[in-house]
């Protein structure tokens, strides 16, 4: 729908008086300024008190929170950048302290000219700012349980992504400076931390559009997000983007690490497993109103986000009735490649029990599937790339739950999950 037919419709609503936005109200009394002084001048600033519940959702049950992942509140957020103390956070063996003056990042193997840069040297380069979502492999993970877990919330269906502007170095000019042998065709990109992670990127990616990062929206890294230096791989899952990175090994093949072996490999409906399995599917899910939320009835903006690793969000969809019908909702602010995307749809709700969901295409035609067909080609032990459609079931009593299909029939015993996003973690 465009702006026009929007306002259009908007403007028909309201004649025929069905799209009220302002509720009743009562009780009229401005609000009054301050007694006294405030606060003073503080040389960081800090978020209102009173917001100190949005939180990350730490998914870990074990005594170490070592490993394991922390959700960004995407619920309780907005716009299409996460602040940085909320990104979603997934860690295999902790967060090390490294001390930017001994940093030092090597790039050798098969190359001309075995190449070192300390943190100044790589921020002396030409440098990138770019807008992109990073998602863990595992977000959504709570999709494959059976039965669907009513009380699931927006955080815990897919907070394992979040939106930031990355500062850095194209990959490509540290490549071009070292001179990749032809037979180079693997970069084997190892972080500092204490599981010395590392994953397999072809040489054609890091050459297209990977990104040396040492700031996130605008500020250094911080820790936990790979400081003082991270690889950012647009699109591609989050284990792939090396945090804390020490070194960049320049080979024949793949380093078939831990992380593309016994994690991060996906297994077929049929049994057979996926190795390698990088972009992320076209997601959406909506966040405001969504699970674990109580609204009532009136005007309300549905809220969500969409995104894909193949490209561009080009189009997203919501349903008011539970499937029954679609309609395209309205994309708010930049729509930027590999980027989240913010959509909205204004709607009135009469008070009546109903299933909101959104679906989303991107511009290379790849549509985000039901849960019933997603789950006819992935098996449901399978861990990652979740990316099924969310359903919200609205209550008579306004309060949002899972509205998944699923839940309404009667279900199998369930299948406990493993990996980044699951509540039970094997490490
Ligand atoms: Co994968």
């Amino acid at each position: 729908m465009n702006r026009r037919s929007f306002l259009q419709g908007l403007a028909a609503a309201l004649a025929a008086g069905s799209l009220q936005l302002v509720r009743a109200q009562q009780g009229f009394k401005p609000f009054p300024p301050a007694p006294t002084l405030g606060t003073p001048l503080q040389p960081i600033g800090v978020r209102a008190a009173s917001e100190a519940h949005v939180v990350r959702y730490i998914s870990n049950t074990l005594p170490s929170r070592h490993t394991g992942a922390a959700f960004a509140p995407i619920g309780e957020l907005d716009g299409i950048i996460t602040p940085n103390g909320l990104h979603f956070e997934r860690d295999h063996a902790g967060v090390p302290t490294i001390d930017p003056k001994d940093y030092r990042l090597v790039l050798h193997g098969l190359v001309e000219r075995p190449l070192m840069f300390t943190l100044d040297d790589l921020m002396r380069l030409p440098s990138e700012n770019q807008v992109y979502f990073i998602e863990c492999a595992g977000n959504g993970q709570n999709g494959y349980r059976e039965p669907p877990e009513p009380t699931l919330t927006a955080t815990r269906s897919r907070g394992l992504v979040s939106g930031a502007e990355w500062t850095g170095v194209p990959l490509r000019i540290l490549l071009e400076e070292a001179g990749v042998k032809p037979e180079g065709r693997w970069l084997l990109a190892e972080g500092a931390d204490a599981a010395a992670w590392v994953r397999s990127i072809p040489t054609e990616k890091g050459l297209r559009d990977v990104l040396v990062a040492y700031k996130q929206n605008g500020e250094a890294l911080r820790p936990e997000q790979g400081y003082p230096v991270r690889l950012v791989v647009p699109g591609w899952e989050g284990s792939i983007q090396v945090k804390w990175l020490r070194r960049i090994l320049v080979a024949g093949e793949p380093a078939m690490s831990r992380g593309e072996t016994s994690e991060y490999t996906d297994v077929r409906a049929d049994g057979r497993i996926d190795a390698f399995t990088w972009v992320m599917e076209p997601q959406s899910i909506i966040t405001r109103p969504s699970g674990g939320q109580r609204i009532e009835p009136g005007f309300h903006q549905i809220r969500g986000l969409a995104w894909s690793g193949f490209g561009m969000v080009a189009r997203v969809e919501v349903s008011t009735d539970g499937g029954a019908s679609w309609r395209e909702a309205r994309l708010t602010g930049p729509v930027l490649p590999y980027a989240l995307t913010r959509f909205v749809f204004d709607w009135n709700w009469g008070g009546e029990e109903t299933v909101l969901m959104s679906r989303m295409v991107d511009d290379q035609g790849n549509v985000q599937p039901t849960r019933a067909e997603f789950l006819e080609r992935w098996a449901r032990n399978n861990r990652y790339h979740y990316n099924a459609i969310q359903a919200w079931r609205v209550g008579a009593d306004g309060r949002v739950q899972n509205g998944d299909p699923a839940l309404a029939v009667g279900a199998a015993p369930p299948v406990q999950a493993g990996g980044c996003g699951g509540e039970v973690f094997d490490g």
